[in-house]
């Protein structure tokens, strides 16, 4: 299959090229804006492949979009470029409008209007695949889980801007018959995911010997999937999936915000020790504005109907990605230089 990427500078797409080049036998064209989430060093041991291109492009250039599709003549769209951060859509939600919501659009147009030249077979078998998020379903107590049929209730810029994303995907695929799939996922973690995120500021703040912001109480409860796990669901999903169908991928692995610093840090403990227990850092700070108290996801779906479940309990995912970091920091020196300190966002009113 020929594949465009979208996105796949970032943390899940440069894990889903890594894999789709040592993996399978697909062609694909990474088409990347590189902005501050997206860095070419996550691609080197693949950039050399005849079988992997890339394009410096914002999705949001339809002209350019439309010469890639015509050139290229994809089998597949796997569409992750977005903005991807809730903190930094709670300080400036423009960029997420317009590459979450506008650049979808013109995806979507760009695709439909490629798909209504393609006959027969190729027709048929063209798929858009769309990943979105679990957080378009608002947040859970206690207890439940998201299915696919949980009402939308998205409460952060950023969730509201994939959920706008979503509704535009199953639009295109019920008014024009473009075939269309949408993944809802969890939270991911692994190895090259940009240091802003939960798991990689802790283990730097605590690397670093800094206090590790623990947002309000701790408690919030959030599902991990091993950023691999997620990869291989989508190349299910993009090779096996029903078009106009949605799968929720989830990692059956809640863990109250504590426990996962908790572990990072009695893991530095073991591989990193110091006098002093990394524990010692952790620093209650001011919560994050709305900040959604559970997300769990049932992935019974895409289990019974494409055969998918993970292979990483949290156990063996995070002790492989704290390693990886560990033998990786000049990744990290080359991705947040002169963009990004592991300052506390989101919180401008
Ligand atoms: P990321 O922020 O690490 O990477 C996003 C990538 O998109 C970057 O390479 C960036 O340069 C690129 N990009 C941003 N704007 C662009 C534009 N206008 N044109 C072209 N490229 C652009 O994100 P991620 O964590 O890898 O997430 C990938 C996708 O998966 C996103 O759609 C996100 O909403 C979704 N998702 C993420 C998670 C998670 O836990 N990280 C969970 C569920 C779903
Ligand atoms: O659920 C899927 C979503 O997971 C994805 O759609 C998003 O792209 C991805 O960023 C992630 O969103 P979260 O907001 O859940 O992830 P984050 O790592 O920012 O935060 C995880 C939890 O940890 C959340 O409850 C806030 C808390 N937190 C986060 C940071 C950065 C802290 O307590 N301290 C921190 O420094």
């Amino acid at each position: 299959m020929k594949i465009i990427l979208t996105g796949g500078a970032g943390f899940i797409g440069s894990a889903l090229a890594r894999m789709i080049i040592n993996e399978t036998d697909h062609d694909v064209l990474n088409i990347d804006k590189l902005t501050y989430a997206g860095h070419l060093e996550s691609l080197e041991s693949i950039a050399e492949s005849d079988r992997y291109q890339f394009e410096h492009v914002d999705i949001c250039d339809a002209e350019t979009i439309n010469r890639i599709f015509d050139e290229f003549q994809p089998g597949a769209i796997m569409h992750l470029a977005a903005e991807s951060h809730v903190d930094r859509s709670i300080d400036g939600s423009a960029e997420f409008i317009k590459t979450n919501i506008n650049g979808t659009h013109i995806l979507l147009e760009e695709a439909k209007k490629y798909w209504q030249g393609l006959e027969n077979e190729q027709k048929e078998n063209f798929r858009f695949l769309h990943v979105s998020t679990d957080e378009v379903y608002g947040e859970l107590g206690e207890d439940g889980f998201f299915t696919e049929e949980t009402p939308y209730d998205p409460r952060s810029p950023y969730s509201s801007s994939k959920a706008s994303s979503d509704h535009l995907v199953r639009a295109w695929h019920h008014t024009y018959g473009l075939p269309t799939m949408i993944t809802n996922c969890s939270n991911n973690y692994g190895p090259y995911q940009f240091p802003e995120k939960l798991i990689p500021v802790v283990l730097l703040k605590a690397l670093q010997g800094k206090d590790i912001p623990v947002y309000g109480t701790g408690e919030n409860v959030r599902d991990w999937l091993f950023v691999d796990d997620h990869a291989k669901a989508l190349l299910k999903v993009v090779q096996d999936g029903v078009a106009g169908e949605t799968y929720n991928i989830g990692g059956h692995n809640e863990k109250q915000n504590l426990e996962v610093v908790h572990t990072i840090c009695d893991t530095l403990d073991e591989l990193v020790p110091k006098e002093e227990k990394y524990r010692d850092l952790i620093s209650f700070v001011t919560d994050r504005p709305g900040h959604d108290f559970r997300y769990a996801i049932d992935a019974s779906k895409i289990e019974r109907e494409l055969g998918w479940v993970p292979d990483e309990t949290f156990g063996t995912g995070i002790k492989a990605t704290i390693e990886w970091y560990l033998q990786n920091m000049d990744w990290v020196e080359a991705v947040t230089d002169k963009n990004y300190n592991l300052e506390r966002l989101g919180t401008k009113k």
